[in-house]
């Protein structure tokens, strides 16, 4: 079974920057639904509860069944599924921090559900960009994590706005909000 996740610079880029938006959004709307895809070590769940956002408002999704296990353990609401494969409902945000890295075939079994986005690096969130519009209330932002080094993404008609960088050694991170 793989490992879970553990967080590392690009969840704390995601969750510095939940931090700030989420008390902005529960002020316009108290009941704010929350939804991460790939909640790994629970951290983005956390945050969310933390800046406020109820717990019963707050959903995870991972494929990785340990993964589930523990965010379970946490007491948050989380079930496996691919992707949005065993959600239901629309949620005013959701967050992913995928696997974004092309495939590297030295990477150990482990860590490549986390990490390995697929050939290119961006093929697990090229469908999620195609699925997540069904999962959005109206006026819903997406917060979603990309590397300099994922080539191919297709945002197509998402309105996107790049939130904020960070150089790391080997690449860049890039946070988007994503609106339709
Ligand atoms: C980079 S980790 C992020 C974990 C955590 N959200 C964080 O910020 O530290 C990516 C997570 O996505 C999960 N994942 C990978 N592919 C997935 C898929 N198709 N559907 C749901 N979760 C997936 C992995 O198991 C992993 O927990």
């Amino acid at each position: 079974m793989s490992e879970i996740y553990q967080p590392a610079e690009d969840s704390y880029l995601l969750s510095e920057n939940l931090k700030k938006f989420l008390p902005k959004l529960l002020k316009k709307n108290s009941n704010a639904k929350f939804l991460e895809i790939g909640c790994g070590s629970g951290i983005q769940l956390q945050t969310a509860l933390e800046s406020g956002i109820k717990k019963q408002n707050i959903f995870s999704v991972d494929i990785n069944k340990k993964a589930v296990q523990h965010c379970k353990k946490l007491d948050f609401n989380c079930i496996q599924s691919n992707l949005f494969e065993k959600v239901s409902g629309k949620y005013s945000v959701i967050v992913f921090n995928p696997p974004y890295l092309p495939e590297d075939k030295n990477e150990p079994k482990d860590s490549q559900l986390a990490t390995t986005g697929g050939k290119k690096g961006s093929e697990i969130i090229n469908k999620f960009l195609k699925q997540a519009k069904n999962y959005l209330e109206k006026g819903g932002k997406i917060f979603l994590i990309t590397s300099s080094l994922t080539k191919g993404i297709k945002f197509g008609n998402w309105k996107k706005t790049l939130l904020t960088k960070r150089k790391l050694f080997f690449e860049e991170i890039y946070l988007w909000k994503l609106e339709i």
